[in-house]
């Protein structure tokens, strides 16, 4: 095994961090200097194995910047509170790859990157949707292969989505911005399951309306499903937007797809493992009618055996907030919240997080996704 380079930035600093992997952009290594921190970053393009992440933390390690394809369980979360750590920043929105109860256990703050790919991950689905219902895949196949003779009426046929009905799996920020881009851009009724009511997603889509209302149009249908099942079987497409946890695991698995119309459209940026993708693969196979649309796989980078060669599977990887304006700003949003929590400011955890993203940043940690469990002062609205 090649032993892991690392590059040591502002080597004076008195804090030492780790950051796993080196981040775009600039701005983040100029917040973790103004904190007064020692940055060793990993010169490295793969993930680190834990055992690796072990030897960097070393018996002096205050804080880190991780990435979403480590495994942060209880035996390296110790390593890191045994070296002196404070303070864990995921660079990602999703933090299944840590074990939060015992991050909080053992009183380590864990930061995530919210808000700035809310938009960027909810146009990727969008583009899966329509690349999956439209079949953009198999005829891209089709005529880069030198297929494509005259034009035919019966020439990949798909799907017509406006005014059919979106379900929504997880309501979250993302999934209510999907859910707006298909209500509001192509005129699509919507159906979501999540823990809790959206009134602000239901007040949007009230207001847009008013305006179809008063151009003569029928107004569109937003509402919660009272439980998954009832949501499967009326919806044209269905879009994972669930945080992947015990119970989202295999969520949507033989059972729920025989649920879906047979011409359904499934689409899936949140984390693979919230559809059992054997299921998955089997039910595309018998119903060749059905789409799928997929950022994120169950055993990434690996795909589940006879994915690949569906044609009625789009597939791409995992780059579902790969934007630079998104890239930058989690880099950006993972330095300001290791930052914040060793200099001892506030948390912001607050939906609007663009302040961060300004010349002048707020003093306080951007979003600490356990900061009330572990009695964190939260700023003042
Ligand atoms: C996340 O942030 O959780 C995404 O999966 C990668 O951007």
């Amino acid at each position: 095994m090649t032993e892991q380079k690392w590059q040591v930035h502002n080597p004076q600093g008195k804090q030492r961090v780790i950051v796993t992997q080196n981040l775009p952009g600039e701005r983040w290594l100029t917040i973790l200097g103004q904190a007064q921190c020692r940055v060793e970053v990993g010169r490295g393009t793969h993930n680190l194995s834990s055992r690796a992440i072990k030897t960097a933390l070393g018996t002096r390690c205050h804080g880190v910047i991780g990435q979403l394809g480590e495994v942060w369980d209880k035996d390296l979360l110790t390593a890191l509170k045994a070296a002196g750590g404070r303070v864990l920043s995921n660079y990602a929105v999703g933090y299944n790859n840590v074990d939060l109860a015992e991050a909080t256990r053992l009183g380590i703050p864990l930061g995530n990157t919210p808000g700035v790919l809310t938009a960027a991950t909810a146009e990727m689905a969008v583009a899966l949707t329509f690349a999956a219902a439209r079949r953009i895949g198999e005829s891209e196949r089709y005529i880069r292969a030198g297929r494509f003779s005259a034009w035919r009426m019966d020439l990949m046929l798909g799907k017509l989505l406006s005014r059919k009905t979106v379900g929504i799996v997880g309501a979250g920020r993302i999934g209510s911005a999907y859910a707006l881009m298909m209500a509001q851009g192509h005129l699509m009724d919507v159906v979501y399951f999540s823990r809790s009511a959206k009134p602000s997603l239901e007040a949007r889509v009230a207001a847009f309306n008013r305006y179809l209302t008063s151009h003569g149009e029928r107004p569109l249908v937003c509402r919660r499903a009272a439980a998954l099942d009832e949501l499967l079987p009326v919806a044209d497409v269905v879009s994972i937007h669930a945080p992947l946890t015990d119970a989202t695991r295999h969520l949507l698995d033989a059972r729920r797809l025989a649920l879906m119309k047979p011409g359904a459209v499934l689409v899936n940026t949140s984390r693979g493992p919230v559809i059992h993708e054997e299921a998955l693969v089997a039910h595309c196979r018998a119903n060749p009618g059905f789409r799928a649309g997929l950022d994120v796989f169950e055993n990434e980078p690996a795909l589940a055996p006879g994915l690949a060669d569906l044609e009625n599977v789009v597939i791409v990887p995992h780059i579902g907030s790969a934007t630079r304006y998104s890239r930058e700003g989690m880099a950006v949003l993972a330095a300001a919240n290791l930052a914040a929590v060793l200099q001892g400011y506030p948390v912001w955890n607050r939906a609007d997080i663009t302040p961060f993203l300004e010349e002048q940043m707020p003093r306080a940690a951007p979003s600490i996704v356990n900061a009330e469990d572990l009695g964190l002062d939260i700023c003042d609205l």
